[in-house]
């Protein structure tokens, strides 16, 4: 499976903090954004990843994130000329998806949880359909909102309901099999101009092919995308890691763990960051024998 994230966009509820600079490079508390979902379908063990982005912008993540080669993983970039909506994700990704399937995330969502990883890695197995998750939120009207059946078939799906039919919203991340680049060269741009990714949902739907994994309150998800739910991420990250001496969205963590790159390559990455408690993190991640827990998860008291 490949992987897509988006970010591009105009960020405009961010303004005048993203007049300039892009909405995917703030930082959530110690990170740039894009960490965070890049983190997200690592865990999901996806080695190779397009980043869109626009025009302006796309130049500074190929700065910082490069071709991929120092997380073992490999990047692209594509440019997208206007944010004309989350499905031209596939039509903009076409030639980099090929015959495989592919999780979409957008640059702004991050989702935590102790099983988190357990859940994503089996999600990017999907063979045929679509899986999206449901997150239960008290007010869901601002959000695509999903009504499932009780094998977490999705039976409803609306953007930003007035009157929701469920409590269940839909977080910026998507797995789906190779029919999804045609399905969204189908779609027509809605009322507001923009090629939805509920009308893509809707048509994997409509075949009884999209799964819903409901998320339930051992999870965060923050979409970050105005200064409160910025803030409330930010927090939320400073919280966490202080508390438990863990770091959120550590890309050269996940890349080791997952076994792409080697102890060495990992201290390398620990040396340039020596000044920060990120650095001092690798540090620790590569002197510490993480298999040890990693036995015990897998263990059957845990399965
Ligand atoms: P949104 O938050 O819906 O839109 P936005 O980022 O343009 O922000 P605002 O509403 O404040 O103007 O976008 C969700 C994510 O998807 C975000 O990371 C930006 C990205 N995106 C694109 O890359 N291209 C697009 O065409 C759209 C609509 C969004």
């Amino acid at each position: 499976m490949k992987g897509i994230i988006l970010a591009g966009g105009s960020a405009t509820r961010l303004y005048p903090v993203t007049l300039a600079v892009s909405k995917q490079m703030l930082p959530v508390y110690d990170k740039p954004m894009i960490y965070y979902p890049l983190s997200t379908l690592m865990m999901a063990g996806i080695k190779e990843v397009l980043i869109i982005s626009t025009p302006v912008h796309i130049g500074a993540f190929e700065a910082l994130l490069g071709d991929g080669s120092k997380l073992g993983m490999k990047f692209e970039y594509k440019i997208q000329e206007k944010p004309v909506g989350l499905a031209d994700a596939f039509i903009l990704g076409a030639d980099f998806i090929g015959n495989d399937n592919v999780a979409l995330i957008l640059g702004d969502n991050m989702i935590y949880g102790s099983r988190i990883e357990r859940v994503l890695k089996a999600a990017s197995k999907l063979k045929e359909g679509g899986i999206i998750f449901g997150y239960q939120v008290a007010d869901p009207t601002s959000y695509g909102v999903v009504e499932i059946d009780k094998k977490g078939k999705a039976i409803s799906i609306e953007e930003k309901p007035a009157e929701p039919k469920s409590h269940l919203a839909v977080p910026g991340i998507y797995f789906y099999d190779n029919d999804v680049v045609k399905i969204a060269k189908t779609i027509k741009p809605s009322e507001r101009g923009e090629l939805e990714i509920t009308d893509v949902n809707k048509a994997y739907m409509k075949k009884g092919k999209l799964q819903v994994i409901p998320l339930g309150s051992g999870y965060a998800w923050f979409d970050t995308g105005t200064p409160d739910r910025l803030g409330d991420a930010s927090d939320f990250v400073k919280a966490i890691q202080l508390r438990q001496g863990v770091q959120i969205g550590c890309l050269e963590e996940i890349a080791y763990r997952n076994e792409w790159i080697s102890k060495d390559a990992l201290l390398e990455e620990a040396k340039k960051y020596k000044k920060t408690e990120y650095g001092k993190y690798l540090k620790k991640v590569a002197d510490q024998d993480f298999k040890q827990y990693k036995e015990v998860f897998e263990s059957e008291l845990f399965n």
